[in-house]
């Protein structure tokens, strides 16, 4: 069955869950996979990009992804791991900070991913997202569960098919998780199929 939604549209998510809930009465999974990069670059041609990702290909690592993604400096990143003082309030106000200091050109300086590295929006939204995950596992222990995955670097049209898992092996780490069992996981971050910590 299937139904139209735009994540970025709260009226269109509300027509969702309105949806499920006459239909079927409750929602047993929910897998929020929707994303973008957020960035629009503009090259003469595709070549600076495709090089990019080639590049990635080649060193795709755990580790690769934590030095990569994570931050400039440690007050911020220090704030995003204590979940105990974390809010959605809070997240919300962190990813206004960020939008200003993109435009201010601060970014580097209070400690967000270094933007000469790329993808400075797509990492900070992961970033977010992976704080706002165990903000939300918090607060509906032990009625939900809530994690989140990364799928590992995977051929679709995000990566221009340049990854090196197929979208079946990609799903795997997603698929996993939602399937564990009743008494399972919450508030963690997995690599594919394993729980990976977050800094
Ligand atoms: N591929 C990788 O190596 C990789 C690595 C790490 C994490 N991820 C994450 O995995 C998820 C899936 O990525 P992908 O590689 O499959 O990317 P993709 O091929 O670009 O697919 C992204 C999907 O998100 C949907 N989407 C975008 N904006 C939306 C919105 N406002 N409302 C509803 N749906 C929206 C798109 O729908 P339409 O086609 O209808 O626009 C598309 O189906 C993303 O969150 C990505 O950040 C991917």
């Amino acid at each position: 069955m299937f139904h139209q939604l735009d994540v970025a549209d709260p009226s269109s998510a509300a027509c969702l869950a309105d949806f499920i809930k006459h239909k079927f009465g409750k929602l047993d999974i929910l897998i929020n996979n929707a994303g973008i990069l957020g960035v629009t670059y503009q090259f003469d041609d595709d070549s600076d990009l495709d090089k990019q990702l080639e590049g990635k290909n080649a060193n795709v690592t755990m580790e690769w992804w934590v030095q990569q993604t994570f931050f400039s400096g440690d007050e911020l990143k220090e704030e995003l791991n204590d979940v105990d003082k974390l809010s959605e309030e809070r997240l919300d106000e962190l990813a206004e900070l960020f939008v200003d200091d993109f435009k201010n050109g601060e970014l580097e300086s209070r400690g967000w991913p270094a933007k000469g590295n790329g993808f400075v929006a797509y990492k900070a939204s992961k970033v977010l997202l992976h704080a706002y995950t165990r903000v939300l596992a918090r607060k509906h222990v032990p009625s939900l569960r809530v994690n989140c995955v990364h799928p590992g670097y995977v051929k679709t049209e995000m990566t221009r098919g340049t990854g090196d898992l197929t979208v079946e092996e990609g799903a795997a780490g997603p698929v996993t998780v939602a399937l564990s069992p009743p008494g399972g996981a919450t508030g963690v971050f997995f690599f594919r199929t394993e729980p990976a910590s977050f800094v």
